[in-house]
């Protein structure tokens, strides 16, 4: 029955680690039959990786602000029939990366999107929902439906994973230390990506999306950390002012905002170290009273579509 459903896969992926949780939840979808058909968002300019520091500060305006950039043309005349859209994606400095980001800004995304059903897949680090709420705004402007969203991500200690993720994209040091796990997603989490599937070709196959997001919450692909979110809503809230603050002083890789840049790295690097600890702190005690609006954002956030 599954065997002429059509899936279209949009992603980029810089170190490969969002290709494999795509493979792994679309490769059973393969396997029942379906024509899955993966299209990688490529920009003009590729991006570095391994970055230099700066080049990952200076990256940091345009991501938060989400400035498009150039990409290369996407080809959609081989998936003009799909029956579902996947798109793949990960965040950068709590937005969506500048390529998922001016992907969805395209004319043409917009005009094959609309009236299309989507599901998102972030492979994170811990903080996806400003992205998430992003894209979804996209996808509404577009006219299409976001109908099931999951997020992998690193679950070790949020400063932990600070570290092993900095060593990882500056470094390329991706493996554990002696005092270190591994950076990113877990080998394991990546695996069991394809327990979902079933989820989605159960859905794909009725035509009905009402009951997806609920199946990927219940079975844990998409969760919710109240002390991670008060983090990221608080950083997401000033780091806009940041980002306009450097971008006055000129756009992508202009000398003249060096100095905006370098402020900004001390003063991030002073929040998640110095800061956040406290803030987590600060909000483990007042948990109480933060406890029944958190369990409506949490509904918000997980069942979007409900
Ligand atoms: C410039 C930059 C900023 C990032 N910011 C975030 C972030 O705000 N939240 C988060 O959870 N992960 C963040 N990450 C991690 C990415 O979302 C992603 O998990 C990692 O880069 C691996 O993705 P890949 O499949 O493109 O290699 C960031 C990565 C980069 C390169």
């Amino acid at each position: 029955m599954s065997r002429d459903k059509k899936i279209a896969v949009f992603y980029y992926s810089q170190t490969g680690q969002l290709a494999d949780i795509l493979h792994s939840l679309l490769t059973p979808l393969v396997n029942k039959g379906c024509n899955v058909v993966y299209k990688r968002i490529e920009p003009l300019e590729p991006f570095p990786f391994p970055w230099t520091s700066d080049q990952f500060y200076d990256i940091f305006p345009e991501s938060r602000a989400e400035v498009p950039f150039p990409l290369k043309p996407t080809d959609f005349s081989d998936i003009m029939d799909a029956d579902l859209v996947v798109l793949g994606y990960q965040p950068w400095f709590l937005a969506p990366s500048i390529p998922v980001a001016s992907f969805l800004r395209e004319k043409e995304t917009q005009l094959y999107l609309s009236g299309r059903d989507v599901i998102a897949v972030g492979g994170t680090r811990n903080m996806w929902v400003s992205a998430i709420k992003s894209i979804k705004e996209r996808l509404d402007e577009a006219g299409a439906r976001l109908v099931g969203h999951m997020a992998f991500e690193d679950k070790h200690n949020n400063l932990v994973s600070v570290l092993t993720i900095f060593r990882w994209l500056i470094n390329n040091k991706k493996e554990a230390t002696k005092y270190l796990p591994a950076a990113g997603v877990s080998p394991e989490d990546i695996r069991s990506a394809s327990q979902y599937s079933k989820y989605v070709l159960s859905a794909l196959e009725k035509s009905d999306y009402s009951e997806l997001q609920r199946e990927i919450v219940a079975s844990g692909g998409l969760r919710f950390s109240p002390n991670i979110y008060f983090i990221e809503n608080n950083g997401n809230k000033i780091w806009g002012s940041w980002a306009k603050w450097v971008l006055k002083k000129g756009g992508h890789g202009d000398p003249a905002r060096r100095f905006r840049l370098k402020i900004f790295k001390w003063y991030l690097l002073t929040l998640i170290f110095a800061i956040s600890p406290f803030g987590s702190i600060f909000f483990a005690l007042t948990w109480p009273l933060r406890r029944r609006s958190y369990k409506n954002i949490e509904k918000d956030l997980l069942l979007f579509n409900n």
